[in-house]
């Protein structure tokens, strides 16, 4: 998470502040600020580089932050640049959201990645250092990533090492293979409600999206191959285990018939498979890559989950003609990930410290499941829990149907509670209210008072 938000909407308050105050006067000092803002110092800073890059305030070392003459601040015009861009592909409300959003004084009540203590940190530091001394780490690899790692990738898919490109991260792997999959304008059939970065990765990527919903078995096949029969689609985005935000897995049965449907009308299924290391009670099935031969299935993997987010390391799993034009993509837009970060994932893939630390993260995040539970049955008994996820990080409730969870994630987000609004999990119009919650960045202590404080923003 980052400070960005929250030292944005400070620095909104402030520029209204200013605006009352005379030419010269004296803001209070950053640790006054911090008080009354309820915000770390370090954001505070952030609020006020920003002002002072708009030119509102200067600061003098040592002797404070004064206001400056607005009238001599030129705001800058750029509504030339809307013209000429014409209309945006991403939905920017649905972008804020991912990535590094909310402050370090949120109660990370939705978010995507390990809490830093569940995280293998000191095998990644010193694996790091190691890292580094290895002139691998200076030497260009291959764009599609240097061969020790694509052959270690490779053994969870039964995969050829030639048929795993690294990629800096899922994200960018799912819009790449979506971008070189496609044409602009094709349709993406999405399971419904989806990864809200799987959706924009479509947007960016200029293709249509068509929802199909899905339930605790995972996406609805009938539905699928009535999408598939009206819309042409020769793309599938799914996650087929422990999908976010349901925690749903697809049963056996739809796995056989997605693969069926995909084979009958010449489709590809992206297969997002970030939980692959985040099984709880049980493993996350095999890939469904491992049961398509005639390349039906391009599969995403990431270490952002189950290692780091901050490694920025993930890679597209194909074969056929298809992987050789994701080989050829992959080169036009950049030349590899950077070798040291190969080398540490690597390290960390093949060092006894990988198997040592999945072995003890599955009772860490089943505990955490847990006490996200039993906070949100105690302090929300207005949300109904999808059935508890046996794997992956998230949770998906369903609320009140007068609820607006726009305004409720928005006054969750001012009470210092991170939600994830339903909305964005849906194309269009969501069915229901809902908000997604995540078991892997919070304490127990930080579910229970975060649970309180958004019981509190609804009626009983
Ligand atoms: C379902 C899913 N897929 C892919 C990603 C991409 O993650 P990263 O780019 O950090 O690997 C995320 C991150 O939130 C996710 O939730």
């Amino acid at each position: 998470m980052t400070q960005g938000n929250r030292a944005g909407s400070i620095a909104a308050q402030l520029r209204a502040r200013i605006e009352q105050l005379a030419v010269g006067a004296r803001l209070p000092g950053v640790r006054a600020l911090s008080q009354e803002y309820r915000a770390s110092a370090a954001t505070i800073t952030a609020a006020l580089a920003e002002l002072t890059a708009l030119g509102l305030v200067r600061t003098e070392p040592g002797r404070g932050t004064f206001v400056l003459d607005r009238s001599l601040a030129r705001e800058p015009d750029f509504s030339w640049q809307t013209q000429a861009l014409g209309g945006a592909r991403v939905d920017p409300d649905r972008a804020s959201r991912l990535g590094g959003y909310g402050g370090a004084d949120h109660l990370p009540l939705s978010w995507g990645y390990l809490a830093p203590e569940l995280l293998p940190a000191e095998d990644l530091q010193r694996l790091a250092s190691r890292a580094a001394k290895h002139p691998r780490a200076w030497a260009m690899t291959p764009p599609a990533g240097s061969p020790e790692l694509r052959r270690v990738l490779a053994a969870s898919y039964r995969a050829d090492p030639g048929e795993v490109i690294v990629t800096p991260g899922g994200q960018q792997a799912l819009v790449f293979a979506m971008r070189t999959l496609a044409e602009p304008g094709a349709t993406l059939i999405t399971e419904s409600p989806a990864y809200p970065g799987a959706l924009i990765a479509a947007q960016s990527a200029g293709l249509r999206l068509a929802p199909v919903p899905t339930d605790a078995d995972g996406i609805l096949v009938d539905r699928l191959e009535d999408e598939l029969r009206r819309t042409g689609a020769r793309l599938i985005s799914l996650q087929p285990g422990f999908a976010n935000p349901t925690g749903a897995t697809l049963s056996p049965e739809r796995r056989a018939r997605v693969l069926e449907l995909a084979a009958q009308y010449g489709a590809f299924i992206i297969e997002d498979d970030w939980a692959r290391h985040l099984g709880i009670e049980s493993p996350t099935p095999a890939p469904l890559f491992t049961a398509a031969p005639d390349g039906h299935v391009v599969s995403i993997l990431t270490l952002s989950k189950p290692a780091s987010p901050g490694l920025r390391l993930g890679a597209i799993v194909a074969r056929g003609p298809a992987a050789a034009r994701l080989r050829a993509s992959r080169t036009a837009e950049d030349l590899g990930v950077a070798p040291l970060i190969q080398e540490v994932a690597l390290g960390l893939l093949t060092s006894s410290a990988w198997p040592r630390h999945l072995a003890r993260l599955a009772p860490a995040l089943a505990a955490r499941r847990d006490a996200l539970l039993t906070a949100l049955r105690e302090s929300l008994p207005q949300a109904r829990i999808s059935a508890p996820p046996r794997g992956g990080l998230h949770l998906w409730a369903r609320l009140p149907l007068d609820t607006d969870t726009d305004a409720l994630s928005a006054a969750a987000d001012a009470a210092g509670v991170l939600v994830g609004n339903g909305r964005h999990f849906f194309v269009d119009e969501p069915p229901a209210p809902h908000l997604r919650f995540s078991f892997g960045a919070g304490t127990p202590a930080q579910f229970a008072e975060g649970a309180r404080r958004l019981g509190a923003l609804l009626p009983r």
